[in-house]
């Protein structure tokens, strides 16, 4: 499959609706254009899960020369990057990952910018929680992903709603088993509202990352109900999803953060994409169609 997805130059369009490029220039340049839109940025270096130290190494190098690279743009904290800790070594050994996420942090911090930890499949969730804690004694704003389908995550969130705390609440993107995790939309959907609740509820710094309008609408309830304002909080989507919705909520005021991913792993990304909505899918093989 990766194969054939990767032979077909019709494809790369077909990918570049939800990648913004395989260079840091090509990302720099869709985050400007992002930028004067009034929209603000979480940066992704393509890449997940490796097990060689050498690639760890060299993907901790690409973030912190992608930031070296943003810094013109004075984005300041409406710049971030996000980091899947097992493409920085969390497989080889949690003290190797911290050690290149401790090094991001600090790249970030020269820029003015923050980092949040993407979330992966439910065994890495400890181990990231516990490389959080660790980052967080000297960079106190680095953020989390919570996947709202995993039964855990009420007492995760709860956690994680002090001041200070930045987490960004998502449904989930991993198929994960039964005896972990929700298997339902609307399970999932009812998880997702009880999680968020706890953070809106909390006086930590909630990251709404959905394309949900009946999410959207739900958080912008709670707001109301615990006294919530448009800065103390924010919206975050994924580049190339809902960019209308995106810009809407910009012009109402919100902060809303795009995900930029870029690189050229995308496989595993643009997958979790294609199955996420059963129309990218059939948009998917009308390109390779040549339709
Ligand atoms: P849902 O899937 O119910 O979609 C709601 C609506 O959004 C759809 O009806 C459709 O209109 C639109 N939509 C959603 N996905 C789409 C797609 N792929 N293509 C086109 N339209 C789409 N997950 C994870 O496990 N770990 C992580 O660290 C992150 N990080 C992350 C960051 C950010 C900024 C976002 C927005 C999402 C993530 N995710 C993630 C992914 C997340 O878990 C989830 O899979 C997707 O956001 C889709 O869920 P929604 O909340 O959008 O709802």
């Amino acid at each position: 499959m990766r194969r054939s997805v990767s032979g077909f130059p019709l494809t790369k369009k077909v990918v570049r609706r939800f990648v913004a490029g395989e260079q840091a220039q090509e990302a720099r340049n869709a985050i400007e254009r992002l930028r004067d839109t009034g929209l603000a940025v979480t940066v992704d270096h393509l890449g997940e899960e490796t097990l060689d130290a050498r690639a760890a190494e060299a993907t901790a190098r690409a973030y912190i020369t992608l930031l070296e690279a943003l810094k013109p743009l004075r984005l300041g904290d409406r710049g971030e990057v996000s980091v899947k800790l097992s493409a920085v070594g969390q497989r080889l050994d949690d003290a190797m990952a911290l050690e290149h996420a401790r090094e991001i942090c600090a790249a970030a911090a020269a820029s003015g910018a923050t980092v949040t930890l993407d979330m992966e499949d439910h065994t890495t969730v400890d181990s990231t929680l516990s490389i959080l804690r660790k980052l967080r004694e000297d960079h106190p704003a680095t953020g989390v992903a919570i996947q709202a389908y995993l039964f855990r995550s009420e007492r995760d969130c709860h956690d994680l709603s002090s001041e200070g705390s930045r987490v960004r609440l998502v449904k989930g993107a991993y198929r994960e088993p039964a005896s972990v995790a929700h298997q339902g939309r609307t399970d999932v959907d009812k998880a997702y509202v009880r999680c968020l609740r706890i953070l809106m509820a909390g006086n930590g710094y909630p990251m709404v990352a959905t394309h949900d309008d009946r999410m959207i609408a739900i958080t912008e309830l709670l707001a109301d109900r615990f006294g919530r304002t448009i800065g103390d909080h924010e919206f975050q989507m994924l580049y190339g999803i809902r960019t209308d919705l995106q810009e809407a909520l910009a012009g109402a005021g919100h902060t809303v953060r795009v995900y930029v991913p870029y690189g050229d792993d995308w496989y595993g990304y643009f997958m979790r994409r294609l199955a996420e909505r059963p129309a990218n899918v059939a948009f998917f093989l009308r390109a390779l169609g040549g339709k």
